[in-house]
């Protein structure tokens, strides 16, 4: 990558961060689907040890926390992030249960084989679906579970705008059914699929908007800040108008 697109590129992740910083969820997600998909895992250990990937400021760990035993560490590359996570900790009594720590998911500083359940809300795009699937996998016990969101396709077929939306921005996004075969291929046992209803994108939205309408305010001129906040705002544009063609799919996959 050339000096000035890094730059470009760093400017655009503290933007992202910047834009999600107050806010509960940093992606689509609710309490109610988090709760759902864990109880799909009703044989998972008393005192579980857990991983949260790509765990942002820790709206579904701190979730998970309170519903299960056991320990929990978040990771995530940005910062920030990881400072609201452990004060939401605290803010929650779950301190020293639930811990935050700035890392890549790409490169875990943890032992082979050392969680019952990987979780992991709207973030495995960041490394790659097959990719992510493969390299947990390591990290989980055998028998251990991985939990995760994804961005996926509902319909074999599509109309090219939103086509072109999401493989510019997920290239590996596919259908349902192709993810279940890459998840049973990496060497899980699928336990349960579900798509995330659409509430849970509106309640993602409609705070990153006024958020949004901030940070305009905070860098008005900025053409980098102007043109980030319209790619957001044409994202919320194109679900409204082709969410029956996608969403985010709750994937949960045993290790055999
Ligand atoms: C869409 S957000 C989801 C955050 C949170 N799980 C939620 O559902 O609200 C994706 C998160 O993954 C993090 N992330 C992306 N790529 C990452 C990587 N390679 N290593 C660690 N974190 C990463 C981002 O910083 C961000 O917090």
């Amino acid at each position: 990558m050339d000096k000035e697109n890094k730059l470009i590129n760093e400017f655009d992740l503290k933007l992202i961060g910047e834009l999600h910083l107050g806010l509960e969820r940093q992606g689509p997600g609710s309490p109610e689907m988090t709760i759902k998909a864990l109880s799909f895992l009703d044989d998972l250990d008393k005192n579980p040890r857990v991983a949260d990937l790509g765990c942002g400021t820790g709206g579904q760990t701190m979730i998970l926390a309170q519903n299960i035993g056991g320990n929990i560490t978040g990771v995530d590359f940005l910062p920030d992030f990881i400072k609201i996570f452990n004060e939401n900790a605290k803010k929650f009594n779950l301190q020293e249960r639930v811990k935050g720590v700035v890392g890549s998911m790409e490169n875990l500083s943890f032992q082979k084989e050392e969680f019952d359940l990987i979780w992991s809300e709207g973030a495995i795009a960041g490394i790659g679906f097959e990719k992510g699937l493969n390299y947990w996998k390591g990290f989980l016990k055998k028998d251990g579970c991985v939990a995760l969101t994804y961005e996926s396709w509902f319909t074999d077929e599509r109309p090219a705008e939103i086509e072109k939306w999401w493989t510019d921005n997920v290239p590996e996004i596919n259908t349902i059914g192709h993810n279940i075969s890459v998840i049973q291929k990496a060497g899980y046992r699928l336990v349960a699929a579900f798509a995330l209803p659409e509430k849970c994108w509106t309640d993602y939205f409609i705070p990153r908007e006024a958020a949004g309408k901030s940070l305009l305010e905070k860098y008005a001129g900025n053409k980098t800040v102007e043109d980030f906040i319209a790619k957001m705002r044409y994202e919320a544009e194109l679900y409204s108008k082709y969410k029956q063609y996608y969403g985010y799919v709750f994937y949960i996959g045993k290790k055999i």
